[in-house]
């Protein structure tokens, strides 16, 4: 059987991506197509590569080749991460897209949930980089295993570490360790400006995570002042104050401008309670981005700048963080819906 490249191109049309909402050549996603006799080979770049749709996507494609005939089917996955649509911005042109990670409240794990999404969007292989935004009270050092390292200099720019597979700078490492850091308002803007844009030499990167200070104070307005962020994922535990701060949190970033990812709960647990955090994402109508449970060897990790670690010994929290890694991905992507790059030829 002979097929046609328009009969495959027609098949290729009823593969959906679940999350986007439109065909994979409606959304320039079918590259090199190659059709002889009943032979396909076809490439499908996926708009990240932590694609939580990627199985779902081979099979249908997969299966409707199949559907019209084609005897051999050779299908590479690809990925390509999709940034914002329109012209690049000004600032950190480089970067494709800026995620910040914030809370109403202190000490719900923002810090921790921005380091493992970086390491995770990493293993994925894509190129991320983790900006310590907390200036006030930097986690970088520790979290990453970096503390009392000093960063590499290369012409009058700091280069980011490279550990964990991720890009990274903190204040933490350009001042005496241990020391309070105290900034009035405009210092405050001043610093966490020098270290975005600067004085950091930033490499290309896919996604560009930023750990924010606790509250919705100078630091997450002068970080929407200085870029649009791709979204803000919020972070809260499952009490009601908590899920009450997450909420003030919520209306910053859209007062701000910033769109919403969507919210993560952590701690989930027996002493802290379940599922807070997903009502409150459904009354607000934002996404739900999954949950962490409270267990000792995230601490025990973060503690000893491990967080690889924590993809690799305990199953139930590398799922867990796998998921929100995917969701935060998704998101992103559903943020980025456009056509991008060169398209497939299909005259
Ligand atoms: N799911 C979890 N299970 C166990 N421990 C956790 C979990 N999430 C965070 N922790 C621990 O709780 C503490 C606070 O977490 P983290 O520093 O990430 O919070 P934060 O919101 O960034 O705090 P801050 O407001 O001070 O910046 C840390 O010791 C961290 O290791
Ligand atoms: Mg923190």
């Amino acid at each position: 059987m002979t097929l046609q490249r328009d009969q495959v191109i027609a098949a290729l049309r009823t593969v959906q991506d679940p999350e986007l909402f439109k065909d994979i050549v409606t959304l320039n996603m079918v590259k090199d197509l190659t059709v002889e006799g009943s032979s396909v080979e076809v490439t499908v770049e996926l708009t990240t590569p932590a694609c939580p749709l990627k199985e779902t996507i081979e099979r249908d494609v997969t299966s409707a080749l199949k559907r019209i005939g084609a005897e051999h089917v050779k299908l590479n996955m690809t990925a390509n991460t999709r940034g914002p649509a329109g012209p690049k911005r000004d600032a950190l042109p480089q970067v494709k897209n800026i995620v910040a990670v914030g809370a109403g409240k202190g000490g719900v794990g923002k810090s921790t949930i921005a380091v493992n999404l970086a390491v995770g969007l990493a293993r994925c292989g894509a190129k991320v980089g983790l900006m310590d935004g907390d200036i006030y009270g930097p986690s970088m050092p520790t979290m990453l295993g970096i503390k009392g390292q000093p960063p590499q200099v290369r012409g009058n720019k700091i280069v980011p570490f490279f550990v964990h597979g991720i890009h990274s700078i903190t204040i933490g490492a350009l001042v005496e360790q241990d020391k309070p850091l105290i900034w009035r308002g405009p210092m405050a803007h001043g610093a966490f400006k020098q270290l975005l844009l600067d004085n950091t030499d930033w490499p290309e990167l896919d996604y560009m995570i930023i750990d924010l200070p606790p509250g919705t104070g100078d630091v997450p307005l002068t970080l929407c002042q200085l870029v649009p962020l791709t979204g803000a994922v919020v972070v809260a535990t499952p009490q009601q104050v908590a899920l009450d701060d997450a909420i003030r949190a919520v209306h910053m970033f859209q007062q701000l401008g910033a769109p919403i990812l969507g919210v993560v709960e952590n701690m989930t647990s027996d002493v802290f309670g379940r599922g807070g955090a997903q009502a409150a994402a459904q009354q607000l109508a934002i996404p739900f981005l999954g949950e962490v449970p409270l267990v000792p060897e995230l601490r025990v990790n973060s503690d000893a700048g491990n967080p690889t670690a924590n993809f690799e010994t305990n199953p139930i929290l590398k799922e867990a963080l796998e998921t929100i890694v995917a969701h935060v991905a998704g998101e992103v992507s559903k943020r980025n819906l456009r056509p991008a790059g060169p398209s497939l030829n299909l005259s």
